[in-house]
């Protein structure tokens, strides 16, 4: 139930440490290595200091902008979550209403818990779709159909997952690497009982609705475990730019690229005929000690800005964190661990509550920087750049 004390992303994921099972609040929790590109994505938002700017008229606020064709009403997507329906019971579900609510996409991960055909059916409203390329191209040919279908009509394609980071947290709790047998029975049963009403929301009660949404190609059994050794398996590390040209045929929709962090890249990435990209280091879970995303968003924007759309994701928490982005070349940005903090702490009301609180923020930002509407937003409403 939503507590009506919890407002900021800190009240929600302090709940969130509470109720979920310690092994699923690490894994979302944490990154990779030090955990130091994790501290600096976050840290790197707050450093950028706003210009504030008054007697500006501020009675026609507007926080809205345009992208892929599509209005939204904030500058704002929901970032896809591996597993991240396991917070609340159906989260996928209860995020999509929460995104359309707000007027913003949501965007569903490959290895989401709820399967696509389960999330589109929540409203005609269209969702994004994340993809893992694996191994099996038949595979993947098919769950690009099956979000064809569905109406998905934005596709980001994860590029920065070849090798998994090294996550000493999952390590600890025998999530990864499987070598702490007290790890892995803290994270089984002594974990569950410790999470009792977690266990039920999401474990019982959610569990006659099938898990993943790769499931349909996992022939071994309905168990979890057997589900995430399988995926983890498909995952193919050999993927290059002929992979893209490959999907860029076989794919009708916009094409976005997640995880360019390299000016290189972002230039390849616009070459290719990609419709967007997304400057992201996978909220600091896979290369410690890769720059922060808000230190590379204003370099990319320099090389490519002007040939493509950009978008940017990892530590963005706040209406402001969104001005500060949409300054430095964005035209949105994506936010992962907060929605499924959220969920985690209080379901869909309490993901309502986080948006429009990041909407208020924004407004407050828009309004005393001068800018008042998304759209006219410049470097010029940050100091020094
Ligand atoms: C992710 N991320 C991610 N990205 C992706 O393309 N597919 C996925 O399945 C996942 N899974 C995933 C799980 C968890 C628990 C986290 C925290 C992140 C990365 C995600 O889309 C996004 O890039 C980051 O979460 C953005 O950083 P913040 O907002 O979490 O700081």
């Amino acid at each position: 139930t939503l507590n009506l004390l919890d407002v900021t992303y800190a009240d929600f994921r302090r709940k969130a440490e509470r109720r979920l099972p310690r092994f699923l609040f690490d894994y979302i929790d944490g990154g990779s290595g030090t955990e130091t590109t994790l501290r600096r994505n976050t840290a790197d938002w707050e450093a950028l200091q706003l210009t504030q700017k008054v007697l500006v008229d501020a009675s026609k606020m507007d926080c809205s902008v345009e992208l892929f064709g599509e209005k939204l009403a904030l500058p704002l997507v929901l970032a896809p979550i591996g597993m991240g329906g396991m917070t609340s019971r159906r989260g996928e579900v209860q995020a999509k209403r929460a995104a359309d609510k707000a007027g913003i996409p949501f965007c569903l991960s490959t290895v989401g818990v709820c399967p696509m055909e389960e999330v589109a059916k929540v409203s005609g409203t269209p969702f994004w779709f994340q993809l893992y390329m694996l191994k099996d191209r038949g595979i993947v040919q098919d769950v690009l159909s099956r979000a064809a279908a569905q109406g998905v009509t934005t596709l980001a394609f994860t590029i920065d997952l070849a090798v998994l980071g090294t996550r000493y947290r999952d390590f600890r709790n025998g999530m990864q690497g499987g070598l702490s047998p007290w790890g892995r029975a803290r994270s089984g049963l002594i974990d569950y009982a410790l999470h009792p009403g977690w266990l039920w929301d999401v474990g019982i009660r959610g569990a006659p609705h099938g898990f993943g949404n790769l499931a349909p190609y996992v022939k071994q059994s309905a168990n979890p475990r057997d589900y995430l050794h399988w995926t983890g398996s498909q995952f193919d590390p050999s993927v290059t730019w002929q992979d893209i040209e490959w999907l860029r045929k076989v794919w009708p929709g916009k094409l976005v690229l997640k995880g360019i962090l390299d000016l290189d890249d972002a230039r390849a990435a616009v070459a290719i005929g990609a419709d967007g990209l997304i400057v992201s280091n996978h909220g600091g879970r896979q290369l410690d000690g890769a720059a922060s995303t808000a230190a590379m968003l204003p370099r990319i924007a320099d090389a490519v800005g002007d040939r493509t759309t950009l978008l940017v994701d990892g530590g963005v928490r706040t209406g402001q964190d969104l001005v500060k982005a949409l300054a430095l070349g964005a035209k949105a940005a994506l936010v992962g661990r907060p929605w499924v903090m959220a969920l985690a702490a209080g379901g869909e009301a309490a993901l309502t509550r986080y948006l429009a609180m990041v909407k208020q923020d924004m407004r407050t930002a828009l309004g005393l920087s001068g800018a008042v509407n998304a759209r006219n937003v410049g470097r010029g409403v940050l100091l020094g750049k």
